[in-house]
C-alpha cells in the first residue's frame, strides 16, 4: 500500500520506494503539507508545522484569541486566494457575488486501488492495473464550491502524478480566473531552479539559477507549451550533481499555456505552482459542472539529477507513451524536407527511397509540399488532397512504390492550420482564430484553425482519413509552425473567450485521440518546427517529437542535452542531415552527426545522391549500427557524462542489467599540446569485468593503434571504469567524435 491515512491523526502519506510525500488535516481543516523527501517510514511529521504570531499575517476569524495560525505561513497542499495567503495561489476565482476568494477546506477523501484518469486529458496509466489513487476532497464552505485534489501513484517509479477538479455545487456561474494542478510548498531548504528555456531551433537549454525572494515565472503565452519555455522544471538543493544531492522534478503533462511559478517568501519558505496559465485565461463554471486540470508529474531524488531524469523516462515511456510503437524501435527514416524543400516531384522521392533502402534505411517521409496549392510556405495549407503536378499518380502510386522497395511509407500533416490562399480559408474564413474588427498577424503566413470547434475538428478528421483510407501510411508528422495570437472563438460568448485557448488544446487531443485509436498501427511524430510542442501531453499522442529545426550535430548537443532532463531517448526524434549544415553551415563529419542522431530515434535528411561513395558506405555501416545498438539506446539507462561546458560532452547508454553499455564522446573544442582525457563511466556492475571496443571516426584511425595497445586484452572491472574511468587522446581534426562499447565478459 502506497497510499496510508491515519485517522487519528488525519495524516495521509504516500510511500514510494524511496520517497515520502505527507501532509495532514490541521486546525480548522487546512490540508497542510508536511513533508516531500527521502523516505521516512512510520512517523507522523506534523511536528514540522511552525506556528507564531507573524505582524501582518492575519489569522482566521475562528482562531480567535490565538495569533499563531495563518495561512500566510503555513505549507499548504492547494493554498486557496483572498483570505489571508499573500503569496501565489493556486487558485482564483470570481465568485458569484464578483468577491475575489476561496478557502477550501478538508471535507472527506477516498483511496482507490487504481490510476485516476482525466477526461479528455492525457494522464499516467498502467497497463498492469499497478498504481493507487488518493482523491482528498475539500471545500469552500461560502460558495459551495468542492476541491478535488487527485494523486496517482507509482510507487516503483517514485512517481506522483496530481490534478485538481473544481465543481461547482452551487447554484451559480463562477468564473475561474486561474487553476493549477498542483503546489508545493517547502518549509526548508534553499533551492535552485533548473529550468528550460529557448527559441525556435535552440530549444530546451538547461539553466539553473538561485531562487530568489519573490517570484520567479517560467510560462508559455504563446498557445502551445513553446520553443521558449519547456512545462517543467527542477528544484535542487545547492550542492545537487548529477549523482548526489537532493532534487525534485514537476513536469506538466499538457501542451498549451502553462505557468510555473516559484516563490521564496517572507520566511525563507519555497512554493512552487504550476498549471494551466499564461494568457488571459478564464473559465466560466456553470452549477453542476467540473474543470479538470491537466497532471502535474512530480519525483524527488537524492540521488541526484540523473536518478531523477530515470524516473521520468521511465514513466513517460511506460506510462505515458501510448500505441504500437510505444516499446518498439522505430523505423530508421529519412525524410526529403532538407533534401528538396518544396521542390520534389515523384521521381526526386523515389531516387531518395531508392538510394535509402540500398543503404539500410527502412522508411521514406514526405514532408511538407505534397497537398492542395504547396509550392512554397504562402499558399495550400487546409487542402490536404494530393498534389498531382508533383505526384502524377497520387500518394498511392507514390506509396506503392516505396513499399515495393521493403520501405514504410510516411507522410506530412499539418492539421491545425491554414493559409489564407487555400480552398479550406475560401469556404471557412471564420474557422481560423482572428479578431473581428483587426488583421491577425500571419505567422509564416498562416492562421490557426480554432480546435476547440467541433465542426473544425470533425472536417479535418474526415480530410486526414480520406488520405489514410485510400493510402499506406505507416507513419504521419504531426507538425504545427507557428505561435498562436489573435484569439477569438467564434461560437463563444464574450464572458468565455478565455476558455479559447484552452478548448484548442482540448480539441487537439480529442482528434489526436479518435486518430490514433482509428489507426493503431501507424506511428505518429509530433513536431511544432521542431521542438515548440515538446511536452509529456503530445507524447501520450505521439511516442517521438522532432527535437528540433536545428540540425546542426554541435548545436544538438546542447539542444539533447536539455531535454534529456525529463525526456527519454525514444521520444527524441533526430537526423543525420547534410555538411554545411543548412541552419549554421557548420561543417562537420558525417560520423559525428551519426552520434548525435544516434541519442534519438535515428534518421537523415539530406540528399542521399550528394554523398561520396565513401561516405554512403558510413551511412551503410551507421544504419547497421544503430540497428546493433538499439536496444541498448532507446530501452538502456542514459547518463549525462559532461555538462555543455567543456571541450567535448559525452553521454552512456547502460544496459539496465549491466551487462554493456556504450559511449559517446564529441569534442567541440580541439587543442593542441593536451595530454588527452579521461571520462568516469556510469550504471556499470561494479563487481563485473568489461572489454573495450573503439569505435572511431576513419579520420581518428591514426590513434586507433594507440587505443588499441592501452586497452588490448586488458579486462576491467566495473568499480575502475566508474571511479577511475577511461582515458583517450585529444583526437584532432574537426568536431570528432567516437564511441565505446563496453561489454561484460565475466
Ligand atoms: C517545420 C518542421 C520541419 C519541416 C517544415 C515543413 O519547420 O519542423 O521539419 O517539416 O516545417 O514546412
Amino acid at each position: 500500500m502506497a497510499i496510508i491515512y491515519d485517522e487519528k491523526a488525519q495524516t495521509f502519506t504516500i510511500h514510494t520506494r524511496l520517497t515520502t510525500y505527507q501532509m495532514h488535516v490541521g486546525r480548522f481543516g487546512v490540508l497542510e503539507h508536511l513533508y516531500y523527501g527521502r523516505r521516512i517510514d512510520d512517523c507522523n511529521l506534523d511536528y514540522l508545522i511552525r506556528q507564531s504570531d507573524v505582524g501582518f499575517s492575519p489569522n482566521f476569524y475562528e482562531s480567535a484569541p490565538d495569533r499563531t495560525y495563518s495561512l500566510d505561513f503555513v505549507p499548504q497542499e492547494y493554498p486557496g486566494c483572498g483570505v489571508g495567503d499573500f503569496r501565489v495561489p493556486s487558485i482564483e476565482l470570481v465568485q458569484a457575488d464578483g468577491s475575489f476568494a476561496a478557502d477550501f477546506r478538508y471535507e472527506s477523501h477516498n483511496i482507490c486501488q487504481k490510476l485516476y484518469q482525466i477526461p479528455g486529458l492525457p494522464a499516467i496509466y498502467d497497463e498492469n492495473e499497478g498504481g493507487e489513487t488518493l482523491k482528498i476532497c475539500l471545500k469552500d464552505a461560502a460558495s459551495d464550491l468542492r476541491l478535488e485534489l487527485y494523486y496517482g501513484v507509482l510507487e516503483e517509479k517514485d512517481m506522483i502524478a496530481r490534478a485538481a477538479c473544481l465543481v461547482n455545487i452551487s447554484n451559480q456561474t463562477v468564473s475561474i480566473q486561474k487553476i493549477h494542478s498542483a503546489c508545493l510548498d517547502f518549509a526548508f531548504g534553499d533551492w535552485e531552479m533548473l529550468h528550460f528555456y529557448g527559441r525556435h531551433c535552440m530549444e530546451r537549454m538547461a539553466e539553473r539559477v538561485k531562487l530568489a525572494h519573490g517570484v520567479t515565472a517560467i510560462e508559455s503565452r504563446r498557445g502551445t507549451s513553446s520553443h521558449q519555455h519547456n512545462p517543467g522544471a527542477i528544484l535542487c538543493a545547492p550542492d545537487a550533481t548529477e549523482t548526489s544531492g537532493e532534487c525534485c522534478g514537476l513536469l506538466l503533462l499538457y501542451s498549451g499555456e502553462f505557468a510555473i511559478e516559484a516563490e521564496c517568501d517572507q520566511m525563507d519558505q519555497v512554493r512552487v505552482t504550476l498549471g494551466l496559465g499564461g494568457n488571459d485565461f478564464t473559465w466560466q463554471l456553470e452549477p453542476g459542472e467540473r474543470f479538470y486540470t491537466p497532471q502535474a508529474l512530480l519525483s524527488f531524488s537524492d540521488r541526484g539529477l540523473e536518478h531523477l531524469s530515470h524516473n521520468y523516462h521511465d514513466t513517460i515511456r511506460h506510462n505515458i507513451c501510448r500505441g504500437a510503437y510505444k516499446l518498439a524501435r522505430r523505423p530508421i527514416l529519412i525524410n526529403n524536407w532538407e533534401a528538396t524543400y518544396f521542390d520534389f516531384d515523384e521521381e526526386k522521392i523515389l531516387a531518395i527511397a531508392k538510394q535509402a533502402a540500398e543503404l539500410g534505411i527502412e522508411m521514406m517521409v514526405l514532408d511538407d509540399g505534397w497537398f492542395g496549392a504547396r509550392d512554397g510556405d504562402e499558399a495550400g495549407l487546409g487542402d490536404w488532397s494530393v498534389n498531382y503536378a508533383k505526384l502524377p499518380h497520387g500518394l498511392s502510386g507514390l506509396s506503392e512504390k516505396i513499399h515495393a522497395l521493403g520501405m514504410k511509407f510516411g507522410l506530412w500533416f499539418e492539421p491545425e492550420m491554414v493559409n489564407e490562399d487555400s480552398d479550406l480559408y475560401r469556404a471557412h474564413p471564420d474557422w481560423a482564430f482572428q479578431i473581428p474588427g483587426r488583421k491577425p498577424a500571419r505567422g509564416r503566413f498562416q492562421l490557426v484553425l480554432d480546435m476547440g470547434r467541433k465542426q473544425v475538428r470533425e472536417y479535418i478528421f474526415e480530410q486526414i482519413c480520406k488520405v489514410l483510407d485510400q493510402t499506406k501510411i505507416d507513419y504521419i508528422k504531426w507538425d504545427f509552425n507557428r505561435s498562436i495570437c489573435d484569439v477569438y472563438a467564434r461560437d463563444l460568448p464574450k464572458e468565455r473567450q478565455g476558455e479559447a485557448r484552452h478548448r484548442f488544446v482540448l480539441g487537439v487531443y480529442e482528434l489526436l485521440e479518435q486518430l490514433t485509436a482509428r489507426y493503431p498501427e501507424i506511428l505518429f511524430e509530433g513536431c511544432s518546427g521542431g521542438g515548440g510542442r515538446f511536452d509529456a501531453g503530445m507524447l501520450h499522442y505521439t511516442p517521438q517529437i522532432w527535437c528540433s529545426d536545428d540540425t546542426d550535430a554541435i548545436e544538438r548537443l546542447a539542444i539533447q542535452h536539455g531535454t534529456s532532463f525529463f525526456y527519454p531517448i525514444s521520444a527524441v526524434g533526430a537526423h543525420i542531415s547534410a555538411s554545411p549544415n543548412h541552419q549554421t553551415g557548420r561543417k562537420t563529419p558525417l560520423n559525428t552527426r551519426g552520434i548525435v542522431a544516434m541519442a534519438g530515434t535515428f534518421g537523415y535528411e539530406l540528399d542521399l545522391g550528394k554523398l561520396s561513395d565513401c561516405e554512403k558506405m558510413l551511412v551503410r555501416e551507421q544504419t547497421h549500427r544503430f540497428g546493433q545498438f538499439a536496444d541498448l539506446t532507446q530501452n538502456g539507462k542514459y547518463f549525462r557524462l559532461t555538462g555543455t561546458q567543456g571541450d567535448f560532452m559525452a553521454w552512456e547508454f547502460a544496459a539496465k542489467d549491466g551487462e554493456s553499455a556504450l559511449v559517446n564522446v564529441v569534442f567541440t573544442h580541439v587543442r593542441a599540446n593536451e595530454l588527452g582525457k579521461c571520462l568516469r563511466l556510469r550504471g556499470l556492475n561494479p563487481d563485473a569485468h568489461y572489454t573495450l571496443e573503439w569505435i572511431l571516426d576513419p579520420q581518428m584511425e591514426q590513434r586507433k593503434a594507440e587505443l588499441d595497445t592501452k586497452y588490448e586484452n586488458r579486462i576491467l572491472n566495473g568499480e575502475a571504469l566508474m571511479n577511475a574511468g577511461i582515458v583517450f587522446p585529444m583526437f584532432g581534426g574537426v568536431y570528432p567524435a567516437f564511441q565505446v562499447w563496453i561489454k561484460k565478459v565475466r
